[in-house]
């Protein structure tokens, strides 16, 4: 797993310029999207870039585009990302305007559970982001249609969750996992976000978090407050009980 590490750290570092050049032109564009979370999701997808992971992308609520340029940078040629919102808004259109992979975004304008978004970029995907609605009915129905099309060791991004401002996001992804969705667990939480996978797919994350490689790797980058250092932790897979009680893959 050290080899795995270490293509890790070589893939983040081949690929930090053209980061560094993402973040700049993504710097001003309206939304909440943060650079400790594009740093956190440049870890993700780099690690299910060298394990040649495949699938849709995903996104629920996409306001200005700012996440995703993010994501969609490690969309591959075959691949689409898949981008839902009620209204497509002129600033999302200046986001996207030069960027050379807008071939591969598929634009739904419409709600999150309106059936038939997906028919040009079906899943199972790779990567789901769920942040559209923040009550509580709309990240539920979110979470029931969407999650069960993550593929095996997929990743779940849920916005705010464990935000006091937006408790409901708490309640229906707990209730969501608790009642609905056995399949997937916490992988980790930090910078605004919370991320799942599979059960199964755990294992292949897990080396890649321990010790203190991912939150030296965010630390290099940036600076964080003590919360979000002491999140960016393995461990929080056991922050639930009936989570913790359940099967993981070693
Ligand atoms: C917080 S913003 C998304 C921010 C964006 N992901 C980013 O970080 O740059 C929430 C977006 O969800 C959209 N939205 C709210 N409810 C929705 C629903 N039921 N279906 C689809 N989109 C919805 C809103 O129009 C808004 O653009």
């Amino acid at each position: 797993m050290q080899d795995q590490r270490a293509l890790l750290t070589a893939t983040l570092e081949a690929n930090r310029a053209s980061f560094d050049d993402r973040w700049k032109s993504t710097q001003h564009t309206e939304g909440w999207f943060n650079y400790p979370t594009a740093l956190v999701w440049q870890y993700l997808l780099c690690i299910q870039d060298i394990l040649n992971m495949r699938g849709n992308l995903v996104e629920l609520g996409v306001w200005h585009g700012k996440s995703l340029t993010h994501s969609l940078a490690h969309c591959r040629p075959d691949e689409r990302h898949l981008a839902i919102d009620i209204e497509l808004r002129d600033g999302l259109k200046s986001t996207i305007a030069n960027s050379t992979l807008q071939d591969r975004i598929v634009f739904r304008k419409g709600r999150s559970t309106q059936p038939g978004l997906d028919a040009d970029a079906p899943g199972p995907y790779r990567w789901i982001h769920i942040d559209a609605g923040h009550d509580k009915h709309s990240v539920l129905d979110d979470l029931k249609l969407w999650a069960p099309r993550l593929s095996e060791g997929g990743i779940l991004v849920m916005d705010d969750f464990f935000n006091h401002r937006w408790a409901e996001v708490t309640d229906a992804t707990f209730e969501y996992l608790y009642a609905y969705d056995h399949n997937i667990a916490p992988l980790c939480i930090g910078a605004n976000k919370a991320y799942f996978t599979t059960k199964a797919g755990h294992r292949l994350y897990r080396d890649f978090f321990r010790g203190k490689f991912i939150s030296e790797y965010i630390t290099k980058h940036t600076i964080l407050d003590y919360f979000d250092l002491c999140i960016f932790n393995f461990e929080c897979l056991c922050f639930r009980p009936p989570l913790s009680q359940q099967h993981i893959s070693p």
